[in-house]
């Protein structure tokens, strides 16, 4: 690292707030930006401590922070109940009869739910799981469709202090497999199914599979719910559905207190190594982070109507779907399908219909909507828009460019927020009405947060020098530990620079103090705005009894950002064919899911090795990059290896 960037020198085109946004802004200038920045850069502990205080703590904190890196304890000796700061503080005054989720499903069904009402579904499925004998600490894996209940399901669980374990609907059993056995979990709560670009996709026989060979602990219950009339098999006495069991349950339930580290969900995540890891956040701090990040920087507020079209399994949907606008009160839309179902108009559509008024979505999607055409936006009134969100990957400008003119009527300022699962909230972002903003710059980091670009040696770089992007004090919201694995945790995280978290991308910091994001600098892939682990898609391949080695790398995309391309040796007495492709592109689909899917795949009698036997992962990154590698190669074991596949790389 640390040498200067390729990139391009930043673009001047400056995006000031406009007055009006600022006038009516919590933070309505950059000066008052940077004096609330200083201050709680001083006294952090002061600025948290602030917005811990607007929650509802049912017994107050001894202490603010407790910090011995890399282990941090925030609020300790307070007790709160992270559901009854997201629906009861809300469900018995002013915003009894508010809408807390407006959800639309995919073939057009809809529903309402009040705060009054949420608090009463949530209050039923809490009576359901203790019903069921799952306690505080019991981990709960839900894999759900983009439904109502899916959040019901994740409250319910935070009510109970049982620790969440969402799973993306589009992982495979064998992912699911994983992630019950790494958190020991004892329930599952899915569904028949879920609507998909008009189709049913069935979640239930993927769960059955992952059960049939789950070993970690005794399963005390499965809970379906009924969405799509999929037939389905039921296992009598494991398996009950979501609509019996909470016909035969109160609606009251009293939200206990649980200490401010108590765990609230694990969420996997992937690395560069291994497995998945289990990303764990607890209670008081999380909740302040994704509290204070949607108050002010996405300046919620009552009479907001908020749209974030994340998917409740990654970490966007836990922070800015469930637990950061629920706790602010807000009003949000909710929806189940896809973004082009049926047509590239369909959240154009719904953000006339409901009148959204922010909305947050992710540069690969966007990409998505230049491509169909201009048309598509403008067929709908989208004047009720007043904000617009960026999260995933970099933005690249012309995808903010197209998105501030053709969403954003040319008057909406976009927040590109940058942030991690590990980061829980969001750490760097523009702060709208206060920011002025270049397009693919996240720019500035939030309140509280010590965010610095490092050279190898450790020392802070120049502008426009390239380093590794650290946060050099701990925050609220940031993951506890790697679930059962500290020093898993300790080495990933705080080992570049001890004491110092290392977030694992490249950045550099413009004149002006802005924050570029280059990428991950890892072996983590990100496709289309998803977290994926070069290792994880490897040993995917490597299982498959034609393969006998893998290696894989992340090339550029224009829609996806990054695609995934392998190289595999096959063993003896196997065939390079079209067909042999296609069987392995789908025994990774079916082993991860489908975004893990590889778009290339090069069929190769070796891989570039060095003299030691490692695989050289860099030249195929170039190779696939250029087209050819100019890299030093010296340390190559075998340089023919490199030839044969250059000529492969080339032909595609
Ligand atoms: C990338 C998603 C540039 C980054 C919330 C990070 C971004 C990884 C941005 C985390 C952004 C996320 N600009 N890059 N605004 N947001 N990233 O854990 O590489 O799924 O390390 O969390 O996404 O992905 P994760």
């Amino acid at each position: 690292m640390s040498k200067s960037s390729k990139v391009k020198p930043t673009p001047e085109v400056i995006h000031k707030p406009s007055k009006e946004f600022s006038a009516k802004a919590r933070i309505p200038s950059m000066a008052a930006y940077k004096k609330l920045y200083k201050e709680s850069i001083d006294k952090p502990e002061k600025f948290w401590a602030k917005e811990a205080k607007e929650l509802t703590w049912q017994k107050p904190w001894s202490k603010v922070l407790d910090w011995k890196a890399p282990f941090a304890k925030w609020f300790d000796g307070g007790k709160l109940n992270v559901c009854e700061n997201c629906v009861d503080r809300h469900a018995f005054g002013a915003r009894k009869n508010k809408a807390a989720i407006i959800w639309e499903g995919e073939p057009g069904d809809r529903r309402v739910i009040t705060y009054g009402q949420l608090h009463k579904e949530v209050c039923r499925f809490a009576n359901v799981l203790e019903k069921n004998g799952i306690k505080k600490n019991d981990r709960v894996l839900i894999y759900m469709p983009m439904v109502p209940e899916a959040a019901i399901a994740m409250l319910a669980c935070a009510r109970i202090g049982a620790v969440h374990n969402v799973v993306f609907g589009g992982f495979a059993s064998e992912a699911i497999l994983d992630r019950l056995e790494d958190s020991g979990s004892v329930a599952v709560i899915t569904a028949d199914g879920g609507w998909r670009r008009g189709k049913v996709i069935p979640l239930k026989p993927a769960v059955d599979e992952a059960l049939s060979r789950y070993t970690a602990a005794k399963i005390k219950r499965v809970i379906v719910l009924k969405r799509t009339g999929n037939d389905i098999k039921m296992v009598s006495g494991r398996d009950s559905w979501w609509h019996e069991e909470v016909t035969e349950v109160s609606n009251k339930h009293v939200a206990k207190p649980f200490d401010s580290e108590h765990p609230l969900f694990v969420l996997y995540t992937s690395g560069s190594t291994g497995k998945p890891k289990g990303i764990l956040h607890t209670s008081g701090g999380y909740l302040t982070g994704t509290y204070a990040t949607c108050k002010y920087i996405f300046d919620m507020r009552d009479e907001d109507v908020y749209w974030c079209t994340a998917d409740v399994g990654w970490i966007t949907g836990h922070s800015y779907i469930v637990y950061g606008p629920l706790a602010n009160g807000a009003t949000q839309v909710m929806y189940e399908g896809a973004p082009n179902e049926p047509d590239f108009g369909r959240f154009w559509k719904m953000i006339e219909e409901y009148g959204v008024t922010i909305f947050y979505t992710a540069p690969t999607a966007i990409r998505a909507f230049i491509k169909a055409g201009d048309h598509f936006p403008a067929g709908y009134d989208l004047s009720s828009l007043r904000l617009l969100g960026s999260v995933g990957e970099p933005i690249n400008p012309e995808a903010w460019n197209w998105y501030h003119k053709h969403i954003g009527g040319g008057r909406c300022p976009i927040v590109d927020t940058w942030w991690q699962t590990e980061t829980g909230a969001i750490l760097i972002s523009p702060i709208p009405g206060a920011t002025p903003c270049k397009p693919g710059t996240a720019t500035h980091p939030f309140f509280g947060i010590d965010a610095a670009i490092l050279d190898d040696a450790g020392k802070e770089c120049k502008p426009n020098e390239d380093g590794r992007l650290v946060i050099r004090k701990p925050w609220p919201s940031m993951t506890r530990t790697i679930y059962g694995d500290k020093a898993r945790f300790k080495k990933t995280y705080f080992s570049d620079y001890p004491g110092l978290y290392t977030a694992g991308d490249g950045a550099r910091r413009d004149k002006d103090g802005n924050f570029w994001i280059i990428g991950r600098l890892d072996d983590v892939l990100n496709v289309s705005g998803h977290r994926l682990g070069t290792a994880e898609i490897e040993s995917a391949l490597v299982a498959h009894p034609a393969v006998a080695e893998a290696a894989v790398v992340g090339r550029p995309d224009d829609m996806k950002g990054q695609a995934v391309a392998a190289f595999v040796t096959l063993k003896s007495g196997f065939q390079e064919s079209e067909h042999l492709i296609i069987e392995l592109r789908n025994h990774v689909g079916k082993l991860i899911g489908a975004i893990a899917k590889p778009d290339d795949i090069y069929c190769t009698p070796g891989l570039p090795k060095t003299r030691s036997g490692k695989i050289m992962r860099r030249l195929l990154k170039e190779l696939v990059t250029k087209g050819e590698i100019s890299g030093n190669i010296t340390t190559l074991e075998d340089y023919n290896v490199i030839t044969a596949l250059q000529e492969k790389v080339k032909k595609k």
